[in-house]
Parts: C-alpha cells; sequence; structure tokens
C-alpha cells in the first residue's frame, strides 16, 4: 500500500506497525527471538528490533545522563544503564504506548532503578535544553517524517562537549518510487531510509561539525513484514542499504 506523505499519518503507521510488534512480544513475554525461554528469563539481549550496537560505541561512563530516541523494549536503554550505574540515569522515549508498556514491564524483570520511560516523538522530545551527556538510537531515525529535525532536537537536549551514537539505515542508491512509497517497506526501516550524504548533511546541518562512521556494512532486507523480498523488489533493493553508526559532536 501507498504510504501517505502526511508527517501525522506516518506516525500513525509506524505506531500500529510498533504497536504490533509490541503485542507480539508481549503475547510470549519476551523478544521474537527468545520466545522458547520463559518471561522471567528476560534479558537485554532478547529485545532488540535494531541495526547496529550504539552502546558498544558510547564509552558511557559511571554518572553520565543518557537518552535513547525510540527506545522499543528497552534493549540499549537497560545496556547503557548497567554502565552508568546508581549515580547515572537513561531516559527512554518512544510514542507507541504498547512499546513504553513493554520497556516498563521490562525494567520491572530486570530491577533497574535508574532508568525512565517517557511517551513523546522525538521531534519534539520532551526533555530540557541541555540536559543529557549522550544520546543514542538504534534503527529509528530512518522512521522519522523529519530526520533534520530529530537530530537538531538532539543538539538540543545535549549538554556543549556531548555526543550522538547512532545506528540507523542509509540509503547507498535511490529506490525506485514505487518502493520509496511502500508502507511495509516504510515500517521495515527501509523506504524511509535517506541516502547517506543527505543523512550526513542532516546531522551537520543541526550543529554537529564532523559526524564519525564508526561501523558501516550492508544491510539486507529479506524479508518484510513477515513476506519474502522477491522479484523486482528484490533486485532493486540489492546492495541498496547499509547499516551506520555514526559519532558526532555538539561543541563546548
Ligand atoms: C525498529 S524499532 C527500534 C527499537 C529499539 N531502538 C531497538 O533497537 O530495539 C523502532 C522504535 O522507534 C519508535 N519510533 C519510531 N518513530 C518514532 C518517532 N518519530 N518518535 C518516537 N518514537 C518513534 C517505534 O515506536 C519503535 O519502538
Amino acid at each position: 500500500m501507498r504510504k501517505s506523505t502526511d508527517p501525522k499519518k506516518t506516525h500513525e503507521l509506524v505506531r500500529k506497525a510498533y504497536g504490533e510488534v509490541a503485542r507480539k512480544q508481549s503475547s510470549c513475554g519476551c523478544g521474537p527471538s527468545c520466545c522458547g525461554s520463559t518471561p522471567q528469563a528476560v534479558s537485554e539481549g532478547d529485545l532488540g528490533l535494531s541495526c547496529g550496537d550504539p552502546v558498544a560505541f558510547s564509552q558511557l561512563k559511571p554518572g553520565d545522563a543518557v537518552l535513547d530516541l525510540g527506545s522499543g523494549a528497552g534493549k540499549d536503554v537497560f545496556l547503557a544503564a548497567r554502565q552508568v550505574g546508581a549515580s547515572g540515569r537513561v531516559i527512554g522515549v518512544d510514542m507507541t504506548p504498547e512499546m513504553l508498556a513493554l520497556a516498563r514491564r521490562n525494567q520491572e524483570k530486570l530491577g533497574l532503578g535508574n532508568v525512565e520511560f517517557r511517551k513523546g516523538t522525538i521531534e519534539e522530545l520532551p526533555l530540557e535544553d541541555a540536559s543529557v551527556d549522550i544520546v543514542i538510537s538504534n534503527c529509528v531515525i530512518n522512521l522519522s517524517p523529519d530526520k533534520p529535525k530529530v537530530f537538531r532536537e538532539a543538539f538540543r537536549v545535549l549538554r556543549p562537549g556531548g555526543r550522538l551514537v547512532v545506528s540507523d539505515i542509509v540509503l547507498q542508491k535511490p529506490l525506485p518510487p514505487k518502493l520509496k512509497a511502500d508502507q511495509g517497506l516504510y515500517a521495515a526501516c527501509i523506504a524511509g531510509a535517506l541516502l547517506r550524504k543527505d543523512y550526513l548533511r542532516a546531522v551537520r546541518d543541526a550543529g554537529f561539525p564532523e559526524p564519525e562512521i564508526l561501523s558501516d556494512r550492508l544491510y539486507q532486507a529479506s524479508s518484510v513484514q513477515g513476506d519474502p523480498v522477491t522479484g523486482d523488489a528484490a533486485g532493486a533493493l540489492a546492495g541498496a542499504a547499509a547499516s551506520i553508526t555514526i559519532l558526532a559532536r555538539k561543541p563546548r
């Protein structure tokens, strides 16, 4: 089905898709990769819908204040919470009520007190200016209808000298218009992705002088919402997307 260009409708499409993902994860009490284990056995590794590992590149230290954009079931929030310890804190922001409920249930199971999940959009963050040391995000910004605004918001909430560490999908070549407008492919983190140069330009334009690429690998979508990608779509998508992790600093 064709995706609307209205930003509100894009949010609705994404909320619906990830509400459904959260319901499926909840019904087995854990992530899609762990349905054989018990709900009590939840671990950070079971909860991801990720395309990288921003926490591994973040060099977090005890006492840091961290924000995760589009925190989903909470995987990266929980990994970060262990590293920043009791003197630090981690806030996850997500707009999908079912994901927030799942993340809060997971937090309870893990017994982490230095974690908070807030409802909101990453285009209008529910945080004060200059209030966090590190902003992370994992496979989310491609889903935003206004990516430049997301980077401006990340810049606003970071303290001077703070860092942005983001794993995300970028395109290596333009997609055919039919695929670019495909709702399923948008929710699957492909159709909304920017070309790599446009992504890096949006980061720079938000005020981060020199974004660095820390990891870079081909990203192959083999299925969209459970259906295998075949035929012309498979051809057009071959080599079209990459998963990158970037580091950018807010000047002091
Ligand atoms: C692909 S999942 C990634 C979740 C998590 N970062 C992870 O790696 O497991 C995308 C998440 O971002 C959230 N999301 C997408 N667009 C958003 C937006 N504009 N504002 C807030 N949350 C958003 C969705 O609700 C969903 O939970």
